[in-house]
């Protein structure tokens, strides 16, 4: 597991967390280290970014490089197979309800259940050590936000469960049964919070404008409160020094926000990635991001 690099890259919708994610695995690999990229975002970014179709479960891309893109469905579909029957053999004891509306209720009703599940699954992935690198692709950040917070939640609701079960009819075994099963989940919920913490290197995407740059310091704040600490700051669609004075203008813009960044984030190495006239599609555009990313 300690030979495992795992990147996480977070920010908000459309600056640029996909196109990092995919260059950073296509660099990673290119230099000798299998690496999979992981996306749960549920529209298939990832094969529109490495121009592929067709189904994507750790599918070899070029040598050496995978990629995975797990939607809503496949999530709830792999905590269903690794939690459900066991958590719905202790429930169905004393709960009269059928198997797929269990689901379907356990699923949606407690909060960040797919998320932990995520965590979790990125970090079996780091534990099995069959890829040098894990590279995951993030939903856009509300959800991404909640998921930090998710595990922590989850364990919180947890707590309140002892209390809520100790009131139904139930017998002393069964408590038991349930009491192992939400041991169970505080026990994981605890591993993926020191997994996020211990094992993973948070990249931060933001793009040059004032409502992006604003939001940083709110992903910082919640990621401190939750003992998260950001790796580096990631500057994306910066706008060259050019003749054309639109784009001059545009230059001279964006530089505020950049050096409020670096004013306020000392510590944090912040890597600029140019804004290329086209969008970063296809192996060679994803090479030139991948070659600032990983420099
Ligand atoms: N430096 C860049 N120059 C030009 N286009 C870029 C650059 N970075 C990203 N793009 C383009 O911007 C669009 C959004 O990028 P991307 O999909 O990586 O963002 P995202 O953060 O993953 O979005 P979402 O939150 O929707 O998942 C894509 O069309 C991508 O090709
Ligand atoms: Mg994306």
């Amino acid at each position: 597991m300690s030979n495992v690099g795992v990147h996480v890259f977070l920010g908000k919708g459309g600056v640029g967390k996909t196109t990092c994610s995919a260059a950073t695995a296509l660099y990673l690999a290119e230099r000798g280290e299998p690496s999979l990229a992981i996306s749960t975002d549920p529209t298939p970014s990832l094969s529109h970014i490495f121009e592929i179709s067709g189904e994507h479960r750790e599918r070899e891309i070029r040598p050496g490089l995978f990629a995975t893109e797990f939607g809503l469905a496949d999530v709830r579909g792999m905590w269903d197979e690794q939690f459900g029957r066991e958590v719905y053999a202790v429930f169905s004891t004393f709960v009269d309800i059928d198997y797929r509306t269990f689901v379907d209720y356990t699923t949606s009703v407690l909060p960040g259940l797919n998320e932990e599940f995520m965590v979790d699954y990125i970090r079996r992935l780091a534990l099995e050590g069959r890829f040098r690198h894990v590279v995951w692709d993030t939903a856009p950040l509300g959800q991404t936000l909640a998921l930090l917070g998710m595990p922590q939640l989850l364990a919180g609701h947890l707590r309140m469960a002892p209390r809520i079960y100790s009131k139904l009819r139930t017998t002393g075994e069964q408590r038991q049964s349930v009491m192992a099963v939400i041991e169970g989940w505080q026990r994981l919920a605890a591993d993926c919070m020191d997994f996020l913490r211990e094992r993973v290197r948070l990249s931060l995407v933001t793009i040059p404008e004032a409502l992006s740059v604003l939001q940083v310091d709110g992903v910082m704040e919640e990621l401190d409160r939750h003992g998260l600490a950001v790796g580096r700051l990631i500057v994306n669609n910066v706008v060259q020094v050019t003749d054309s004075p639109f784009l001059a203008e545009k230059a001279a813009g964006q530089q505020p926000h950049l050096a409020r960044l670096r004013e306020r984030y000392p510590a944090i190495p912040v890597v600029e990635i140019p804004l290329f006239p086209r969008e970063v599609r296809g192996l060679d555009r994803l090479r030139a991001v991948g070659q600032r990313l990983v420099a």
